[in-house]
């Protein structure tokens, strides 16, 4: 599978119509289908949780990618794994010590990915880079989408691309928050590989081009 990957987040599709809007997307291009769940405490914001997942499983194969910006996610995670998530991402910051969320995830067959919001540094994620399987750099504040891209976050995938070279590892970058076709191409020269990107997919009418337009440039 070429890289970029494009993992579209579904925070930006019509919620009335998520079935169709999986559906279509996959057809569109999609490498990954990325879930924001939001609890209103980690974030300030709610989406949703498992039965919504559970309920999205049967109109697509691709992978699901979810973004878990909720506190406790050890709790949780175990419902996201049955209702059919295949990668599970959280956050450094969310209070629990973060090698045993990734345990807790792994026990579950599922891959791990370490998200960090945009002020905590590569540093803090160094000593878990061993158990990646991606790792989330956050180029917003997460919580919400169609927002402005942080250009300095680029810096931290940078970062990671070296320590993944130096450590021998074989963690996937991803990056998430206002990644469009201006910055996608940015992100991708920094070392991103798996490009999330809401509002540049959902909010145009064709996606298959936008997704496309997020695949190619990137390659420039
Ligand atoms: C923000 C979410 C993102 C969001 C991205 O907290 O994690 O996945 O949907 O949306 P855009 O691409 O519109 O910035
Ligand atoms: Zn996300």
């Amino acid at each position: 599978m070429s890289l970029p990957l494009v993992a579209p987040s579904i925070l930006s599709a019509n919620f009335a119509e998520l079935g169709a809007a999986v559906s279509k997307v996959d057809q569109a291009g999609a490498d990954w289908i990325h879930l924001d769940v939001m609890d209103g405490h980690f974030v300030p914001n709610l989406t949703f949780g498992p039965p919504v997942v559970k309920a999205l499983r049967k109109y697509t194969a691709k992978p699901f990618d979810v973004h878990l910006m909720i506190s406790e996610p050890s709790r949780y995670a175990p419902r996201f794994a049955e209702a059919g998530a295949d990668l599970i991402s959280f956050h450094l910051e969310c209070g629990e010590a973060p090698a045993d969320v990734a345990r807790c995830v792994r026990a579950l067959g599922k891959k791990v990915g370490f998200a960090l919001k945009p002020a905590t540094p590569v540093a803090e994620a160094r000593p878990l880079l061993k158990d990646a399987d991606f790792v989330l750099v956050m180029s917003v504040e997460p919580g919400f989408g169609g927002q402005a891209f942080m250009d300095g976050q680029r810096a931290k995938a940078e970062e990671l691309r070296a320590l993944r070279a130096e450590l021998g590892l074989d963690y996937l970058i991803q990056m998430d928050g206002g990644i469009d076709a201006r910055t996608a191409p940015l992100a991708a020269a920094s070392g991103v590989d798996v490009l999330v990107a809401g509002t540049a997919v959902f909010g145009k009418p064709d996606w298959a081009a936008a997704i496309a337009e997020l695949k190619g440039a990137s390659r420039v």
